[in-house]
């Protein structure tokens, strides 16, 4: 199957912007800052998914599905986009999410779990042990039920998952050409993995010149995550007939700005979100986005970049997450010691 024959349905709102910082620009004293505006894709609150889900939903429909089959943690932007990208296909959702350490009230509904039920998705909530077993479990029932269920893996980071951003690469590629542009760095949060396995597969295809920099969101170490990609890497350029050589110095991941891991919140993220905020007017989101905006400030300040780099920080959406992380950001801003940095809705303990 070839790239440009893929079966995509459109979900997204494309191109997004590609907007310069100049006050960000200005306060780190480095680099030419610049953000793609990934969290304007316009599915439900917008966010890198929607570009994954193009492909992912045209493979559900090709298969007449009648039921998507997904799941992540508690206040999954995934498991939003999904659910949005089901619903205006008219098609069901059951969202298997795990996360809540006992004592949580899972009826405090707030970010991205009230959109999980504003949009009607079936929710099912367990324990992380048993979060497979449950998926499995939901696609057999409903088979024996007779529908048409559809699964699709955390974060959609398959093959058809990264094609997404491989052609986000291809879009960025047409916008510098005609903005006259060369960006030298795309900085960017990387979970599962997808969205850095199309950026770099992407840049290497398109030959871009664009070297590819992922801030790990939760505590891997940087060669887990790096052999994760490269596996969707591998899987992608098999699927869709791609010839490229992706070499070890292409495959870059930080973890040093996750904090206490997963959905933890620190103050450099705080300080992150609310930096981006004062200066440019930009929300991002306390998991993903500022992870990847620490690390692009501390490179920045380490002098990782040159003055006359212009480095790209793609936002990947999440915003709706602010709201859950009130607290700790309302006491960042008055300067004061976070009241909790591991949310309650993980199933991490403090
Ligand atoms: C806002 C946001 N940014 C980045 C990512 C990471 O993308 P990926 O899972 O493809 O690595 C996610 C994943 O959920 C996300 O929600």
């Amino acid at each position: 199957m070839k790239f440009n024959s893929l079966p995509r349905v459109r979900l997204a709102s494309l191109p997004t912007p590609i907007q310069f910082l100049p006050n960000l620009t200005e306060k780190l004293g480095g680099p030419k800052i610049w953000v793609k505006r990934d969290d304007l894709t316009g599915l439900a609150f917008g966010g890198n998914k929607a570009r994954k889900l193009e492909y992912l939903m045209a493979d559900a429909v090709e298969n007449n599905a009648d039921y998507i089959v997904t799941g992540a943690g508690f206040h999954s932007n995934w498991c939003t986009q999904t659910a949005a990208a089901a619903k205006k296909l008219g098609l069901k959702i059951k969202l298997i999410k795990f996360g809540p350490r006992p004592g949580y009230d899972g009826d405090d509904w707030d970010g991205n779990h009230l959109l999980h039920h504003l949009m009607g998705a079936e929710i099912t909530v367990v324990k992380p042990d048993d979060f497979m077993s449950t998926i499995e479990a939901t696609m057999k029932k409903l088979k024996d039920e007779g529908h048409r269920p559809y699964y699709i893996p955390v974060g959609g980071s398959v093959a058809l998952g990264a094609a997404g951003y491989l052609n986000a690469m291809l879009e960025l590629k047409y916008q510098t050409a005609e903005m006259g542009l060369q960006f030298d760095y795309l900085v960017h949060a990387t979970g599962s993995g997808g969205t850095q396995a199309g950026l770099v597969a992407g840049s290497k295809a398109f030959n871009t010149g664009i070297k590819v920099i992922g801030a790990c969101v939760g505590y891997t170490e940087k060669e887990a995550q790096i052999e994760r990609v490269k596996e969707i890497i591998q899987e992608t350029k098999e699927k869709l007939e791609l010839d490229f050589t992706v070499e070890d110095d292409d495959l870059i991941a930080y973890n040093e700005y996750v904090g206490g891991g997963y959905g933890y919140i620190s103050e450099e993220k705080a300080e992150a979100v609310k930096l981006l905020a004062e200066t440019e007017g930009i929300c991002i989101d306390p998991v993903y986005t500022a992870t990847a905006m620490a690390c692009l400030i501390d490179l920045a300040k380490k002098g990782e970049f040159t003055d006359k780099d212009n480095v790209l920080f793609l936002h990947t959406g999440g915003a709706v997450a602010l709201f859950p992380y009130k607290e700790p950001l309302k006491a960042h801003i008055e300067k004061k010691p976070l009241p909790w940095t591991v949310p309650k809705w993980s199933p991490q303990q403090e």
